[in-house]
């Protein structure tokens, strides 16, 4: 896989369509040792997908090749943790860069492109973009099988929370958190 042909960019408005099909692709290949089938429906149906205040932000990105999405992921100064326009758990305002953590936002990647370092390349950008916007800590949500990538990044958390959905149907997610050096 060249890196030189797989562009990272700020997503679009008009990127939407594209990045809730890639979201559910990814949930739907990346999950299944994690949750079940109905898991993963529930979760495409009341929490998976765009975030269209993070496009609004500037703070949302996708790694295209030609066109073809194949990973995305992004950050937040707002205060919702996680979850698409759709999602029950949002909040309203935005966070001080001096005493709250940003979030770390929605890492979906495709499965034919799973541990190619996408994942890396979207959460270097993100925090990166995070310390420049004042921020000394990030938080996250994260899914089952994205506790190994966090905790290669350095996040910390392991506190099992059951998210249950309007459905009925009840997922696990795990808090995580890090701290950048203030040098
Ligand atoms: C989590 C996810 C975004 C990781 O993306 P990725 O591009 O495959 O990750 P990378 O290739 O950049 O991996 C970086 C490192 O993270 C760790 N890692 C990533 N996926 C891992 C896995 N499945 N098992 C163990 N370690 C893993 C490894 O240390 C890896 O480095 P290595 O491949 O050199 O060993 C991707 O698996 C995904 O989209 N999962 C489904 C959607 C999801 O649940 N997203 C999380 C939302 S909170």
């Amino acid at each position: 896989m060249s890196r030189d042909s797989f562009v990272l960019r700020p997503a679009q408005l008009n990127d939407i369509r594209k990045l809730n099909s890639l979201i559910q692709v990814s949930a739907r290949g990346l999950n299944q040792n994690h949750y079940t089938h109905a898991q993963v429906d529930s979760l495409i149906r009341y929490v998976f997908g765009v975030d269209t205040e993070l496009i609004a932000d500037q703070t949302y990105y996708v790694i295209e090749e030609n066109g073809k999405f194949s990973a995305c992921g992004g950050w937040s100064q707002r205060k919702t943790l996680f979850g698409s326009d759709k999602c029950a758990s949002r909040k309203n305002g935005y966070l001080d860069p001096k005493t709250d953590p940003a979030k770390i936002r929605a890492f979906f990647v495709h499965p034919d492109f799973g541990r190619k370092g996408l994942g890396n390349r979207l959460m270097i950008q993100c925090e990166e973009a995070v310390k420049k916007a004042g921020f000394c800590e990030t938080e996250l949500m994260s899914t089952l099988p994205g506790l190994a990538f966090y905790r290669a990044h350095g996040y910390v958390g392991d506190q099992f929370v059951d998210y249950p959905l309007p459905d009925g149907v009840i997922v696990q997610f795990v808090k995580m958190g890090k701290s950048f050096s203030k040098n």
